[in-house]
């Protein structure tokens, strides 16, 4: 675990993430140009950005699922490193994203979810069953007890309510003991119980000083305690800074295109429509 609370300087770390001038592709679909980011060991950060504006991409390419076009100059440092094999990776890089939950069988039980991330595979049949020790199945039920899901290892995916599949998700990610988790909305789908209950277990997976990197395309879903904002617009990073200045309706509306309100409460930032709602002519 690193050891964020006690202030010491830092600024030797490598970054977590140093990204240069890349060009990432998804199939035809030119995502990314010249993009450039760094984020640091212990640097909690919010990747905001609407819908097809490159958030999933930019965490595949933090990943390793997907590598940028060729370039001179360009690169992808992950802790300071270019290469990386994936299960490597995974003991410093913890990842939940919807993403994985829909390629899980609707069979797979609590405990195969949360124990499958040992062997950074989806389910654990056969011959990978046999791979996972005593030892790594009671870490796995300890984890699941953390986060309010131990009840659920004998218990099929299809029977346990989204939140609950999301917890043995987030509990897969942690059986390494990553020091970075990075989330892809993470509340996707989720109700407000739900919901609010994740995002205070992730605020407490943060105290503890674990870094976060959550992906949201809702305000109000960042915690008040992480104050980075990189905000995506079709690819392009069109503000990067502390909340109170990215969070401006100005940036806002040049990221969503549409009129946006900004309220702030006890930290939270909501966005809301500027008349109290047109109607909706789509
Ligand atoms: N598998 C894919 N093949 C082709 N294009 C894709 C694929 N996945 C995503 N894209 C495109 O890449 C762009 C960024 O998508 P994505 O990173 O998923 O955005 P976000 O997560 O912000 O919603 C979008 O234009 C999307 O249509
Ligand atoms: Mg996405």
């Amino acid at each position: 675990m690193s050891n964020s609370s006690t202030g010491e300087d830092r600024s030797h770390d490598v970054p977590l993430i140093d990204i240069h001038n890349v060009a990432i592709y998804r199939g035809d679909t030119h995502v990314f140009d010249g993009l450039s980011l760094r984020i640091g060991q212990h640097e909690p950060a919010i990747i905001l950005g609407p819908n097809g504006s490159g958030k999933t991409t930019l965490l595949k390419v933090i990943t390793r699922e997907l590598y940028p076009v060729h370039a001179n100059d360009a690169f992808v440092r992950i802790l300071g490193r270019e290469t990386w094999n994936v299960w490597e990776l995974r003991s410093h890089i913890g990842v939940v994203s919807h993403d994985l939950q829909t390629r899980y069988r609707p069979d797979a039980s609590g405990l195969d979810v949360v124990v499958s991330g040992y062997l950074s595979s989806i389910g654990v049949h056969g011959t990978l069953a046999k791979r996972i020790t005593a030892a790594q199945a009671d870490r796995a039920r300890a984890i699941m007890a953390e986060l309010g899901v131990e009840s659920m290892a004998n218990t099929e995916l299809r029977r346990m309510s989204t939140g609950q599949q999301r917890r043995c998700l987030l509990a897969r990610a942690l059986v390494h003991d990553p020091d970075t988790l990075i989330l892809d909305e993470p509340t996707a789908g989720l109700d407000i119980t739900a919901s609010f209950e994740y995002l205070s277990r992730i605020r407490s997976l943060a105290a503890a000083g674990r870094n976060i990197v959550l992906v949201t395309h809702l305000l109000n879903e960042i915690p008040p305690d992480i104050d980075r904002v990189i905000l995506l617009r079709a690819g392009k990073i069109v503000a990067d800074g502390p909340k109170s200045a990215v969070l401006t309706e100005e940036n806002l509306r040049l990221a969503y295109d549409t009129d946006v309100r900004i309220a702030k409460v006890d930290g939270y930032y909501f966005a809301y429509p500027p008349d109290g709602g047109h109607e909706i002519t789509e």
